[in-house]
């Protein structure tokens, strides 16, 4: 079977692409830049050079592919707009697909998406699940808070950098999950025929408040961290704000991700049935508190030798 991986090279994309080449798949990746996407043909994959706002550049790599997983999305470094990559060229995506008779198209979805209608991202997202379940195409889409990996950029090294760390007042539990995780339940839902046009809400099963985070960051680390509590009024006026000028449209647009997530609530009624249905014991996923653990053991682990090393040449 041959599986067509979009986003291949991303924090999520890259251990689907593992996951899968364990699991015995042909991988296929569409890449924008094959140098970069390189340890991914060390690992067994096929690279296939292709952009999503580049029409043109897709049909080759449809060619014998049986499933598509697409772990792509904008990214927050590229200028360009949510709306061509997001949009047009999941639009275009889709067409392919059917026109393949692609048998499973994975969709790599936000928790709740279609309760942000006034966000770019949130908007595209819910749109294209929806045109994905109208498309006829056999489908399954996984819903995320976030990944574990988020939390190393959003807390531990604005801790150990002893830079001030932005977190919301009043902010509900949020069940991150570790990236390796969200790629088994993926590859997984390949061989389990209930995944078939279903949509999955996907976390780990303990749900962690920023607060908690922090602390955790803090007794890891040994460091204290410099907390600002933001309302998500002033959130929203700092997104109003921001969004005003075209060249902080995407410093507005992860303000507005920040608020979702914030927000979310009631994740847990859906997660159950995610853990029933792919027949995985939450056991089995890693939980955030040991993923700090280990991070901040070999961190930690890395600038003492580092510093020794220091003392030594002087
Ligand atoms: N990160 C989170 O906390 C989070 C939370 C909820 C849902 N999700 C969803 O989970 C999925 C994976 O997210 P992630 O954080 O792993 O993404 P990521 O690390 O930002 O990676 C994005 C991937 O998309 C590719 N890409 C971007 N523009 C492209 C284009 N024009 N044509 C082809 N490929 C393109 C990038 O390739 P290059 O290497 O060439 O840049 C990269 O491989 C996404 O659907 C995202 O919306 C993520």
């Amino acid at each position: 079977m041959t599986l067509l991986i979009l986003g291949g090279t991303g924090t999520l994309g890259r251990q689907i692409v593992r996951k899968a080449l364990e699991n015995g798949f042909q991988v296929r990746c569409i890449v924008r830049n094959k140098r970069a996407a390189n340890f991914l043909k060390e690992w067994g994959a096929e690279l296939v050079y292709g952009d999503l706002t580049l029409p043109e550049t897709l049909p080759p790599s449809f060619q014998g592919v049986t499933a598509i997983i697409d772990a792509s999305t904008t990214k927050a470094t590229d200028n360009i707009d949510v709306i061509n990559v997001d949009w047009y060229g999941k639009l275009i995506l889709v067409e392919l697909a059917q026109y393949a008779q692609i048998k499973r198209f994975i969709f790599l979805s936000i928790l709740n998406s279609e309760k942000y209608p006034d966000i770019t991202l949130m908007q595209m997202k819910y749109r294209i699940e929806k045109l994905i379940k109208y498309s006829g195409i056999p489908f399954t889409i996984f819903k995320y808070a976030g990944f574990f990996q988020t939390i190393i950029n959003q807390y531990a090294i604005p801790i150990l950098e002893k830079k001030p760390v932005f977190t919301l007042l009043e902010s509900p539990p949020i069940p991150y999950i570790d990236t390796q995780d969200a790629a088994f339940f993926c590859v997984k839902s390949l061989s389990i025929k209930e995944t078939k046009n279903k949509t999955f809400i996907t976390g780990s099963s303990q749900a962690w408040k920023s607060e908690q985070i922090i602390e955790l960051c803090e007794r890891l680390s040994g460091q204290k961290a410099k907390t600002l509590m933001i309302s998500t009024s002033l959130l929203k006026v700092l997104r109003q704000i921001t969004g005003f000028f075209e060249w902080s449209l995407q410093i507005s647009e992860r303000l507005a991700f920040i608020e979702v997530i914030s927000n979310t609530q009631n994740f847990d009624s859906g997660i159950e049935d995610t853990y029933t249905i792919l027949d995985i014991n939450p056991k089995e996923i890693l939980e955030l508190d040991f993923f700090l653990q280990k991070y901040f053991e070999i961190i930690l682990n890395t600038l003492e030798k580092r510093k020794q090393t220091k003392s030594i040449l002087i």
